[in-house]
């Protein structure tokens, strides 16, 4: 009956649209201001934050409150990065159609696992697929994953690489485990990202294991100085260094890693799109001849949220 009760009210709530009002207030007046806004939050917004720090709540909040509590204390402690003043790594401001079609999606409220669980949730994520390996110009046979973060993405690439490798080997590794398993070789740039690292870690590839390639002054692989490659060699080259933004030389690395039938993956967090323009294109040559691809688009295409992708030939 209680159950009922609470179920009820929470329907009236989404139908009487108050809080959505409410939200939707707060969001005008946070675009009103966020162009003349200090970028980073003020001393006085950051000290607000501990309004936060409560006991945790025995009663359940009203909604409005909650929302308040956002906007009065929230709202001032972002980060502007909308508004095109923030220059921090690579994350730059939202486009308006990202914003409100993120909003609308919000709506939605959809968990789209499966194709079943929303339409046009699967129905999205088929056309970008698409249209990403068309943009990047990879082998058609390619797919692609969405997941939350460039990360991700390679965690993703690494471990379909580990699978092939030890595969080949005759060993399934979703079977049998790491224990004993032949052993698989790793081979990168020494400004490799701390993320591949990370990946890297949690595979059970081991960091230890990597065999480092010295880099020029932009962090790029100096191709001379790549070792012998083999058929159980996972390669993972940069497309676009944080810090430089340099990209290796994949036409002529990918090539050697091809004939010696190595995995390729390439980490291209940003960089990756320079491969969609015409001026920049110059810059991702070579780039089809990997196996697996990380991209995101919550940095040069500045979607408002995380959205990592990882494409794979194989
Ligand atoms: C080259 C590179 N790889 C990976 C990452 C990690 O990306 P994410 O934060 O989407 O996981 C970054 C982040 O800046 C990056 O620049």
């Amino acid at each position: 009956m209680k159950d009922d009760i609470i179920q009820n009210q929470m329907f009236q709530e989404i139908k009487n649209k108050e809080i959505f009002k409410q939200a939707h207030q707060y969001t005008f007046d946070y675009l009103d201001n966020i162009f003349d806004r200090n970028v980073y939050p003020t001393d006085e917004a950051l000290a607000n934050l501990s309004k936060f720090d409560e006991e945790f709540p025995q009663e359940s909040t009203r909604a409005s409150s909650v929302l308040y509590m956002l906007n009065q204390y929230g709202s001032p402690a972002t980060t502007a990065t909308l508004g095109g003043r923030y220059h921090g790594f690579v994350i730059g401001s939202a486009l308006p159609v990202g914003l409100a079609a993120k909003n609308l999606g919000t709506i939605w409220d959809q968990a789209p696992s499966m194709n079943v669980l929303s339409p046009i949730g699967s129905k999205l994520e088929t056309i970008v697929e698409k249209w990403l390996i068309e943009l990047f110009h990879l082998p058609n046979k390619s797919s692609a994953g969405f997941v939350s973060g460039t990360s991700t993405a390679s965690l993703c690439g690494l471990a379909a690489a580990r699978y092939r490798i030890l595969q080949r080997n005759n060993w399934d590794i979703n079977n049998k485990g790491l224990t004993n398993a032949p052993k698989i070789r790793i081979v990168t740039g020494k400004q490799a990202h701390s993320t591949i690292l990370k990946a890297i870690g949690i595979l059970g590839l081991g960091v230890d294991n990597i065999e480092w390639v010295d880099v020029d002054n932009q962090g790029r692989i100096i191709a001379d100085l790549m070792p012998d490659l083999d058929e159980n060699t996972i390669l993972i080259l940069q497309a676009g260094n944080v810090n430089s933004g340099a990209f290796d030389d994949f036409e002529t690395i990918c090539e050697k890693a091809n004939k010696a039938n190595s995995w390729v993956h390439i980490d291209g967090a940003f960089g990756l799109w320079a491969n969609a323009v015409e001026e920049l294109k110059y810059l991702t040559k070579g780039i089809s001849k990997a196996t697996s691809w990380a991209v995101d688009g919550h940095k040069t295409l500045n979607t408002p949220y995380d959205c990592g992708i990882i494409l794979c030939s194989d």
